[in-house]
């Protein structure tokens, strides 16, 4: 038997619980990784609260993972007993053991921690495509919604990247971390739009949106015109893209890895929370602040 995070009902943080389950088997073509780490989404809380409809009860949790493979599949020739990886899946991450197909998962390198390899797979995926969708380049000056979030803060290192200017909206306290990816910070609340208008007095010409429909909406107020405003977090009733997550690659999570290790991307991790918290890990989640990833670690 092994561990893993079940809810059995749909509701806040006290539905979650670590319960006792078989451990799952590697099939061929398949891997089993014993997971060290295993990072949280606003998704996983959405999901568990029914915000996307009621799901197939008990339901696991979690996304993304890295950890270590233990177990492989007839057929599997790329990966191998004992090889350091992160991988993704659905609704089953957040276990002492995550079973996937042998490609979906890419080797961890070494430099990296156990906690960023475990927390960047969904946001990396997210933030490369919103940020792509809107074809960035120098000539942009571009408003980055919820700048310190998982995705805000890998999309504000993308759209800078291409050579636009990025104005980014948090809180004060994340500022200084802002500036140093090459953003100019302007806090959110009360005579945000003034802000933004003094951060950019010639205007904006594109919006990679992670907050929802009131940032989207000063966006549409500054003059940005909708086809080039992406939100990751509203509906598309304005005029505006929706490019999100999607179509993830072992290549691409091998890149994002790569690029970490490598220092040209900054991956913050909020916090790490061992399993048996995950109440508590998603409680600092759905506070909606933070700078960085939440993360649940197995040692
Ligand atoms: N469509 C997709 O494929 C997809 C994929 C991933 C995520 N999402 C959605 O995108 C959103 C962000 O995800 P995430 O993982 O980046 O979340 P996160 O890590 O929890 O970050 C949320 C951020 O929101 C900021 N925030 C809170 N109130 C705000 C306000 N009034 N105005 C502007 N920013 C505000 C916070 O900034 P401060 O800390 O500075 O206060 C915080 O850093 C969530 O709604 C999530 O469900 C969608």
């Amino acid at each position: 038997m092994s561990r893993a995070v079940r809810y059995s009902e749909h509701g806040d943080v006290e539905v979650l619980r670590v319960v006792d389950v078989e451990d799952p088997q590697a099939s061929t073509g398949q891997v089993r990784v014993a997971v060290r780490a295993a990072g949280l989404n606003p998704y996983d809380a959405k999901a568990r609260r029914a915000v996307y409809g009621e799901r197939k009860l008990p339901s696991g949790q979690g996304a993304e993972f890295a950890g270590v493979v233990d177990q492989v599949g007839g057929d599997v020739t790329t990966v191998s007993v004992g090889d350091e990886v992160l991988g993704w899946t659905s609704f089953a991450a957040q276990a002492e053991y995550a079973v996937v197909k042998a490609d979906r998962v890419a080797p961890k390198p070494a430099e990296l921690s156990w906690a960023v390899a475990g927390g960047i797979g969904l946001v990396g995926n997210t933030a490369l495509r919103s940020t792509r969708s809107l074809n960035l380049g120098p000539a942009d000056t571009v408003l980055v919604s919820a700048a310190a979030g998982g995705v805000g803060l890998l999309a504000v290192q993308f759209a800078r990247a291409t050579g636009a200017t990025v104005v980014a909206t948090a809180s004060s306290a994340n500022h200084e971390f802002l500036r140093s990816l090459g953003a100019i910070p302007v806090a959110y609340g009360d005579g945000q739009l003034e802000r933004l208008r003094d951060a950019s007095p010639r205007g904006y010409t594109a919006m990679l949106d992670n907050h929802g429909r009131e940032s989207v909406l000063l966006g549409l107020e500054l003059g940005i015109r909708p086809e080039r405003i992406n939100s990751i977090a509203d509906s598309d009733e304005l005029g505006i893209q929706n490019v999100g997550g999607g179509g993830k690659t072992a290549e691409e999570l091998d890149w994002l890895a790569q690029s970490v290790a490598s220092g040209e991307l900054v991956f913050p991790i909020l916090e790490t929370f061992p399993l048996d918290r995950v109440q508590d890990a998603y409680r600092l989640l759905e506070t909606g602040h933070g700078l960085g990833k939440i993360v649940l670690t197995i040692p």
